[in-house]
């Protein structure tokens, strides 16, 4: 790849570190004429509530992984160990990855479980391979437990997300009746509303917004008065997404679960985003659904997701899902059947056993890095990125959010999302653009002009400054290239006079004093 930016300053502090990078960077940009002047590197957020989320204590794992204070999170080893452990970035170290909220690139040993697991079963037979690779199939029930803080028995491994958040959705459907509420969030995944839409339908029950504070996330002190009211009707669910698949917007839903707990109420959380980026903990939260995929920040694979059920509610609330099969439920008279203890009846009995094995493999992974310490890496980098983009000239960041994360949205104003995707991809920058009009319709009906596409450059632990760099300058329309042309050639050769000259006048300023 060509490197305008070149090396790292390992004396530097990170945060010193990415704006150097960034006004390497901003300089060629400079060059090519396509650059605003740039504004110092600010600190990811000047709210106290955010800053003290954003230097949340370490936790045991993180203080062993985290412990070079120069790098948030991860120490440079770390990161450069994971990128050696990823096959996308050995078989082809130019490309940056920038697509971790749709499909993550897995690491080795997530591909190695699953080859593994396809190569015996297509030995030994589908079934012979699962009755001998027991441990394996258990792990991702171990490691989500782990991860989540729960019990083994309230993970239930389905299909996907969606599929997970619409077994628990129809198991709390049966308590809706006409007039009752459900009250979810603005930034409502399209597959979820579809859903309460359906249900509407069916029983009569209203779909209610929870109004949005002035940062855009679920305002937790509106739920707590609207639920306060008693001639509004009964509220048979909380339901929110966690973080919107289109925003670096995160909810607040720890407030939300205290407001949902004190009110009685079931909640619900679509944590497809969140699970894997960011710490979370269902106690904590208090939600008493969660779901989740394999393929996003867990960068597990495809076609995989679970359910975290809360035993009690469950058992509290007899739930069960709209339709059981034979592994959820056992037929046990022929007019009766009983279903599963535990999260285990929210689950069927196919599934991709490769796929699950690999989950398994994926949440190991993800639990020995440490999520939180992978957590402060990620933002620190997404912020940036943030910070980097603003300062180009026609980019317009989209992200709302009192405590933003990994995903980055952003436009350039004369030019399509689709268009910036193609510009970064030939730069050697994978990134995906998000349909905010059909994926998250309220989100992109709140205000005028808010844009119908976003490109999305979602950042993950494994993301180097110097690719943070090359993001912002090809989004500027630096002309990069994933192979130096004559343009850039020249760019760097003016670029390595200027630091010549930049670092002999330091030396003859330092002589002097
Ligand atoms: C917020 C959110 N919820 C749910 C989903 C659906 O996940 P899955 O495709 O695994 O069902 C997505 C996917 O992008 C998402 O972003």
């Amino acid at each position: 790849m060509t490197e305008i930016i070149s090396g790292t300053d390992s004396t530097r502090s990170p945060h010193a570190r990415a704006h150097h990078a960034i006004r390497r960077m901003h300089r060629a940009l400079l060059i090519a004429g396509t650059a605003a002047p740039l504004a110092p590197l600010p600190r990811p957020s000047s709210s106290l509530r955010a800053r003290r989320a954003f230097n949340k204590p370490l936790s045991r794992a993180s203080a062993v992984l985290g412990s070079d204070p120069s790098w948030p999170g991860l120490s440079e080893v770390e990161v450069n160990r994971a990128r050696a452990e990823t096959p996308a970035y050995c078989d082809d170290g130019d490309v940056a990855h920038f697509n971790s909220a749709g499909s993550s690139p897995p690491p080795k040993p997530v591909l190695d479980a699953q080859l593994e697991y396809l190569a015996v079963e297509a030995n030994l037979g589908g079934y012979e391979t699962a009755e001998l690779s027991k441990r394996e199939l258990r792990r991702p029930y171990a490691e989500l437990a782990t991860m989540l803080g729960c019990e083994r028995d309230e993970i239930a491994i389905t299909q996907s997300a969606t599929s997970a958040w619409q077994l628990a959705f129809s198991s709390l459907e049966r308590t809706f009746a006409r007039g009752d509420r459900v009250l979810v969030a603005r930034a409502e995944y399209a597959s979820n509303y579809i859903a309460y839409l359906q249900a509407s339908e069916r029983t009569g029950v209203v779909v209610e917004v929870i109004p949005s504070d002035a940062y855009g996330q679920v305002d937790a002190d509106a739920l707590d008065a609207t639920l306060s009211d008693a001639s509004k009707g009964k509220c048979r669910l909380v339901s929110i997404v966690h973080v919107p698949t289109s925003s670096g917007l995160v909810n607040d839903a720890v407030a939300i679960g205290a407001v949902a707990k004190k009110h009685g109420v079931p909640y619900l959380l679509d944590a497809c985003q969140s699970v894997g980026q960011m710490p979370v903990n269902v106690n904590e939260i208090g939600c008493d659904f969660l779901c989740g995929t394999g393929r996003k920040y867990l960068r597990g694979p495809r076609g995989i997701g679970f359910l975290y059920a809360r035993g009690e509610t469950v058992e509290a609330m007899n739930l069960v899902p709209a339709y059981m099969d034979l592994h959820g439920a056992t037929w046990e008279e022929t007019e009766t059947y009983e279903p599963a203890e535990g999260a285990k009846r929210f689950e069927q009995y196919e599934v991709s056993f490769a796929a699950k094995v690999g989950l398994g493999a994926a949440v190991a992974y993800a639990n020995a890095i440490g999520v939180d310490t992978g957590w402060r890496r990620t933002r620190y980098l997404a912020e940036t990125l943030r910070v980097g983009l603003r300062d180009v000239k026609r980019v317009v960041v989209h992200d709302q959010g009192e405590v933003q994360c990994g995903i980055v949205t952003f436009t350039v104003g004369g030019v399509s999302p689709f268009d910036v995707r193609r510009r970064l991809a030939r730069d050697g920058v994978k990134v995906w653009t998000s349909n905010v009009k059909n994926n998250t319709k309220l989100e992109h009906e709140r205000e005028e002009g808010t844009p119908e596409v976003v490109v999305r450059a979602s950042v993950h632990y494994f993301n180097t400054e110097e690719e943070i760099g090359r993001l912002i300058a090809s989004a500027g329309g630096a002309r990069l290239g994933k192979n130096p042309d004559i343009v850039t050639s020249t760019l760097r050769f003016l670029y390595s006079l200027f630091l010549l000259l930049e670092a002999s006048t330091s030396s003859t300023r330092k002589k002097k004093d």
